[in-house]
């Protein structure tokens, strides 16, 4: 089994996080954290690549629906259709509006647990209810019943792969294969080496 700190995960600051002057804020987040930033870009995605991406999961649309049709009727709204692939891909069409609109950064974050460690931070997908403390609790008012309202996407300012089968399978739709660089960080020796030594003169 490879070793923990060799985990990957895929991060894309999406444009309102661009937009809102985030990028520095966010990026340092994740790096005092520890993990490693091993790749990094700036482009304005194409509407395939977010079809794509958000394809990459063919259960994704359906759930994605049903959560969202979930929240319609928490909140005592009939939502636009039953059918939760239809309401699935409503959420799609906004979402592809939403990340083609202006430059997204992507990246990709290494280091031990790093898809579960990169979520805990990035906090639950609506802002407004995701914890205080982590970056969509601490920068952004965003809710479902304002998107809905709307008829648009939930602007949530970062996608985080959420497992490492999702990682290992968008982190090749951003980056070519020498894209993503593979290089030892200083810190990594009190990160992870068994034997902490050379510290004391
Ligand atoms: P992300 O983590 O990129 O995964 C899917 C995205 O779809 C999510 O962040 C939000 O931006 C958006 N989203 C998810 N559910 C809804 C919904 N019910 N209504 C509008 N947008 C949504």
């Amino acid at each position: 089994m490879s070793h923990p700190k060799h985990e990957k995960t895929l991060v894309l600051i999406k444009p309102d996080g661009i937009q809102r002057s985030l990028i520095g804020e966010i990026v340092q987040r994740y790096e005092r954290s520890g993990l490693k930033l091993v790749g990094l870009k700036m482009l304005v995605p194409s509407s395939d690549l977010v079809e794509q991406h958000y394809s990459l999961d063919p259960s994704w649309k359906k759930s994605v629906g049903e959560k969202a049709i979930g929240s319609y009727e928490k909140r005592g709204i009939e939502p636009p259709s039953r059918d939760p692939i239809e309401v699935g891909d409503r959420v799609l069409q906004g979402l592809k509006k939403y990340l083609t609109c202006g430059p997204v950064i992507a990246m990709v974050w290494q280091g031990a647990h790093a898809v579960e460690v990169i979520r805990k931070m990035t906090g639950g997908t609506e802002p407004r209810s995701s914890d205080v403390g982590t970056i969509r609790g601490d920068f952004v008012i965003d809710s479902y019943q304002m998107a809905d309202t709307d008829g648009r996407a939930v602007r949530n300012l970062i996608h985080a792969s959420g497992s490492t089968d999702e990682a290992n399978q968008e982190i090749p739709l951003w980056f070519g294969a020498g894209d993503v660089l593979s290089y030892r960080l200083v810190q990594e020796q009190i990160l992870y080496d068994v034997n902490i030594d050379g510290i004391l003169e």
